[in-house]
């Protein structure tokens, strides 16, 4: 039995399942009615807004605000509007991201990508209306300790530097560390960002803070390591957008530099790692372990 399989037995996939379910519904209804919300004659941006925020995404970043909270026992409405401004963060840098000027993807999520429907300008602006209404919404927790660590990890020195590192780095074979600095910023900084905010609005222990954090820091670099290798290896109808993109762009990965067997070994180790992390929380914490290997065995 290999090691992928043996885990597939350890996994308990119904209950991440439930969870990812549970947690997805209190966000979506939540967005919904922040969109509702918005007093805007310009209907148009509001729906092109809706358009990719309910597009079908898997919610893991919100399902990590509300089940940080969950485990430090916060009150999970205190922690919703961050869980959605999170949502609508990585919401925005896909609509970026798809842009032509970026990676120019046609699908995301199985459907057009936004601006193949409602024009590059309309995207644009879109995914600016997603950003600032981000910040709204953080700001209304009046924690001010939240706003800072979001902005910290969706700009200059998380997923915005971190794509702007991966940009300068196509076509090029960047070293190891290079290549683990960018996850760590492009995808690794919002997803630990997630697990802080659930827990900074829940009063969380420095100690409890700091574990959360190591969980979150290989849970977030083994996630795009899989973004990875299922570029390579996903189904294109499962993973609702393009495969092989990453080779045809030139791109800096695990899967280029180490090779697939490698890549996976890598995958698992942080997932390891992650889970390890977690052990100060006993079973408190288990769906947070299980969530780890759910997403190293997912296939979307
Ligand atoms: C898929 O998340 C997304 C990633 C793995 C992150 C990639 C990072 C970027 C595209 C950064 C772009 C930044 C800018 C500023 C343009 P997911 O699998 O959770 O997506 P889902 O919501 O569709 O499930
Ligand atoms: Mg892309």
């Amino acid at each position: 039995m290999n090691i992928f399989e043996e885990l597939k037995n350890k996994c308990n996939m119904e209950q991440v399942e439930q969870f990812l379910t549970e947690k997805g519904n209190q966000t979506e209804e939540a967005l919904r009615r922040y969109l509702e919300q918005l007093q805007c004659p310009d209907t148009g941006l509001i729906e092109a807004m809706g358009y990719s925020l309910f597009a079908g995404g898997k919610r893991l970043r919100p399902a990590l605000v509300l089940g940080s909270a969950e485990l430090f026992g916060g009150d999970i409405q205190k922690v919703i509007p961050s869980a959605c401004a999170i949502e609508m963060i990585h919401t925005y840098s896909l609509i970026h991201d798809d842009l032509p000027a970026l990676d120019n993807d046609d699908f995301r999520r199985g459907k057009p990508t936004l601006h193949k429907v409602y024009g590059e300008a309309v995207a644009l602006l879109a995914g600016d209306g997603l950003l600032t209404l981000a910040f709204e919404l953080l700001a209304s927790t009046g924690n001010a300790e939240v706003v800072v660590e979001v902005a910290h990890s969706a700009g200059v020195n998380g997923m915005v530097g971190g794509q702007y590192l991966d940009i300068q780095s196509e076509g090029k074979v960047v070293p190891i560390n290079i290549l683990q600095e960018i996850h760590r910023k492009k995808t690794g900084a919002l997803i630990c960002a997630s697990l802080r905010c659930g827990a900074l609005l829940s009063n969380a222990s420095p100690e409890g803070l700091n574990a959360i954090t190591e969980y979150g820091n290989h849970l977030g670099l083994a996630f795009q390591i899989v973004d990875d290798i299922l570029n390579v290896t996903g189904d294109e109808k499962t993973l609702g957008k393009p495969v092989g993109s990453d080779t045809e762009h030139k791109k800096s990965t695990y899967p280029a530099l180490l090779g697939l067997e490698q890549t996976q070994k890598l995958a698992l180790e942080q997932t390891h790692k992650a889970i390890s992390a977690l052990e100060c929380f006993g079973e408190k914490a288990e769906v947070f372990r299980q969530l780890a290997m759910y997403m190293l065995l997912r296939n979307h």
